[in-house]
């Protein structure tokens, strides 16, 4: 008896863990192939080939870029080689990558800049908040930027016990920002479980010196997260679940959702054209070459363009799919006027004009 409850069990077992497979190559989109396409002008930026994780870009045009993630389970070309924060001038024809100097008394050493977002307060003082994971914490530091020295001043370290596994920021007033949080689980154990068992257990935060909270949750895995250009909606890029979350903002900063945005890919970072409001989004198409990165088949690169995106039918068009023959990992990707600058997590930055 005691034996055919074993087998039982070890059945159910077996059949659980063959459908979390099947389940977890859908997730990771291990099948899928791409088609290419490619905008006609576009060009490799110099000095920029070890990630350019995320993009800002100041109204001016002004780009600011993080470069250099060491993230569990990513591929790194430069694993000993601390992060950076570039800077790229849209406006110029030849455009170049300048990494930015910081100041003194900020631990360079152990910079490992993941999400960031701009700042500008009614002065016209530019501000950077850089998520950080120093000896693989979560931080976030606020920098001033110097125009004319073209360098960063530290100015604060924040730290929360909320603020855990932070990916991205996106910042509404000073010291006033969302957070994405994409995996609950530290310990790496956990953490595969936690993903193989597809829980929806992480959250968006809201962030200020007066209040901390949870402001939606429910996520596989939130990412990217950015505001429209009237500020009133938020949207959140949750990548194992393959959609972008619409969510309106409330006056005590909660978040309410309005609709899910379904995807045929891995959505990783999410900017907003100042302009149009559209959202693009940075996209990993098979996740699997992620993973198992092989240089022969190395992982593509897709950015979609989402309009008209509080309607009732979005438009969605692919605006850049590169099976990594070019460009690998792309995580993110940015307008100014007609101009995309394409990131990655640990890969080259391409600049095209549409
Ligand atoms: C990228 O990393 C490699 C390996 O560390 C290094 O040789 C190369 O100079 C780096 N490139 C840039 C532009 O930093
Ligand atoms: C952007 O993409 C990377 C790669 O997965 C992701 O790890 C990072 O989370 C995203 N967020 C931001 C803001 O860069
Ligand atoms: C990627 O595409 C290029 C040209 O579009 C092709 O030459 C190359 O064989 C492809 N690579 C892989 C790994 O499929």
């Amino acid at each position: 008896m005691g034996k055919l409850v074993t087998l039982t069990l070890l059945g159910a077992f077996l059949a659980l863990l063959g459908e979390r497979l099947v389940a977890f190559r859908k997730t990771i989109n291990a099948n899928r192939e791409l088609e290419p396409i490619e905008p006609q002008h576009c060009q490799l930026i110099e000095g920029l080939e070890n990630g350019s994780e995320d993009i800002d870009i100041l109204p001016n045009g002004l780009a600011f870029i993080s470069s250099g993630l060491k993230y569990p389970g990513m591929p790194s070309f430069a694993p000993d080689e601390p992060g950076q924060i570039f800077l790229i001038d849209m406006n110029k024809q030849k455009t170049k990558a300048q990494a930015l100097s910081i100041s003194d008394g900020f631990d360079k050493g152990s910079f490992n800049p993941h999400g960031i977002s701009t700042f500008i307060d009614k002065d016209h003082t530019v501000y950077l908040y850089v998520v950080n994971h120093p000896h693989k914490e979560s931080t976030v530091e606020i920098f001033k930027f110097e125009k004319q020295q073209r360098s960063l001043i530290h100015l604060k370290t924040i730290k929360h016990k909320l603020l855990k596994n932070v990916n991205d920021i996106v910042v509404l007033g000073p010291e006033q920002f969302y957070a994405t949080r994409d995996h609950y689980y530290t310990n790496f154990f956990l953490l595969l479980i936690e993903i193989f068992m597809d829980l929806h257990w992480t959250y968006v935060l809201f962030y200020s010196p007066s209040e901390v909270k949870v402001v939606a949750k429910g996520f596989r895995s939130p990412n990217g997260i950015t505001v429209s250009p009237d500020k009133m909606y938020i949207y959140v890029a949750d990548v194992m679940a393959h959609n972008i979350h619409v969510m309106k903002k409330q006056d005590n900063w909660d978040l309410t959702p309005l609709k899910v945005i379904q995807l045929n890919t891995l959505v990783d970072n999410l900017t907003v054209d100042r302009v149009t409001g559209d959202i693009l989004a940075g996209c990993h198409p098979n996740a699997m070459k992620l993973l198992i990165y092989n240089p022969e088949d190395p992982p593509g690169s897709e950015v979609l363009r989402i309009q008209n995106v509080l309607s009732e039918h979005p438009k969605i068009n692919t605006l850049y799919a590169n099976n990594g023959s070019v460009l690998q990992g792309s995580t993110v990707a940015s307008l100014y006027q007609k101009k995309l600058l394409i990131g990655t997590i640990f890969h080259k930055t391409l600049y095209c004009e549409l």
